[in-house]
């Protein structure tokens, strides 16, 4: 088909509108509180602000800490005291108490007696800054479950578990309650937001590439490809077997933080039936979104690093800190099964989970 040039110049119109589209970004603020119980060395409180991915702020509610993470975010604050006012009254007061008396009436609720419980809430919002439109959240997981989160458009709260239900039928009741969170989630917390993209802008929309290894435990394992130092968390890593793309015989994992602000990814490639001969065909592929620039890295025997990491008795602590990455992560996506997850630790640094649990629990 031959196109005339008014086709022409829709096709190319449309190609600009894309190209256009293709930066538009979306931002978000999110408050992710986690409260804790029979976690001797987890604080039993603590609430992490996060803007785009980006932990800016965490606080402590047991040692009344808030420790700002970067110089744009103490301005944002040093220009709203107010909000910095909040933030306090909320971690170091107002929500201790709060989550205290939920988990002692969920572990009733549950027939639970002792053990380790979590109740975990995200609150916040997201903003298209090319459109406009404002989405705002609150939800809240208990145990790694989803538990109740709040419908801004019918008002009404959403409770998937038969627990939540009478949860569900006290809070629906109270008016009040359902007005305050409307007026955080679409209109203050917006205000917050914006304010973070304006002072952060630089740091937020930067660019990191990472480094790239390949890993294996032992000699039959599947050897995987890990993608360490990245930002933002808009990434792809593939195996390609000349050229092509492969979906089977590998295994994706997820995109994991780093303790540095960074992150991580792997993907695991099954190589027990190719020969030696064949492992040229393949090479692995890491992208981040918005960079052209691609990292190959061919399938190689002596590129190889192995991988074995003794295991240390900080699994519990590690555990409870990577609750709170996970989360961080996931966002409004929902609440995930934490056993699962633990970041790789390549081989050149073998204490970076501790790092990281310290990072969550300052002791300063
Ligand atoms: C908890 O225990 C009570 C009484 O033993 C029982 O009626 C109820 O069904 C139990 N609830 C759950 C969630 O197991
Ligand atoms: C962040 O940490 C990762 C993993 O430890 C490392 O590979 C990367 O180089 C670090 N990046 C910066 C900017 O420090
Ligand atoms: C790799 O693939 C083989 C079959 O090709 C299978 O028997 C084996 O379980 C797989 N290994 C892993 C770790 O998935």
């Amino acid at each position: 088909m031959k196109l005339t040039s008014h086709q022409n110049m829709k096709i190319f119109i449309f190609l600009l509108l894309s190209s256009h589209f293709a930066f538009s970004v979306k931002h978000s603020l999110k408050y992710i509180s986690t409260a804790s119980s029979g976690l001797p060395d987890f604080p039993e409180f603590v609430v992490a602000a996060v803007v785009d991915d980006n932990l800016v702020a965490f606080c402590n509610g047991n040692k009344k800490i808030i420790d700002l993470k970067h110089d744009w975010v103490k301005k944002v604050l040093e220009d709203d005291p107010h909000q910095l006012e909040l933030y306090k009254g909320l971690c170091f007061q107002w929500e201790p108490t709060f989550f205290k008396a939920e988990i002692n009436g969920l572990t009733q609720r549950f027939n639970q007696s002792g053990g380790v419980h979590i109740l975990q809430r995200i609150s916040g919002c997201e903003w298209d800054d090319e459109t406009g439109e404002i989405v705002g959240f609150n939800q809240f997981g208990y145990d790694g479950e989803d538990f109740i989160s709040i419908d801004l458009k019918t008002e009404t709260w959403i409770a998937p578990k038969p627990e939540a239900v009478i949860t569900k039928l006290g809070w629906d009741a109270d008016k009040a309650r359902m007005k305050y969170n409307q007026n955080y989630l679409t209109v203050i917390y917006p205000e917050w937001l914006k304010k973070y993209v304006d002072y952060g802008r630089s740091f937020l929309l930067r660019t990191e590439l990472p480094s790239v290894s390949l890993l294996q435990k032992t000699p039959s394992s599947p050897v995987s490809c890990l993608a360490t130092g990245f930002y933002p968390h808009r990434a792809s890593l593939v195996w390609r077997k000349d050229g092509e793309e492969l979906h089977e015989e590998v295994d994706h994992g997820e995109i994991l933080p780093n303790h540095n602000g960074t992150f991580q990814m792997s993907v695991d490639l099954n190589l027990s039936s190719v020969t030696p001969e064949d492992w040229t065909r393949y090479d692995c592929v890491f992208q981040l979104s918005g960079v052209k620039e691609e990292i190959i890295t061919k399938l190689e025997k002596d590129r190889i690093r192995t991988n074995w990491v003794k295991p240390s008795n900080m699994t519990v602590l590690v555990t409870a800190a990577v609750v709170v990455l996970v989360l961080i992560l996931s966002g409004a996506a929902g609440f995930i099964d934490y056993n699962k997850k633990k970041a790789i630790t390549p081989p050149s640094s073998p204490d970076n989970s501790t790092e990281l649990s310290e990072q969550l629990n300052p002791e300063t």
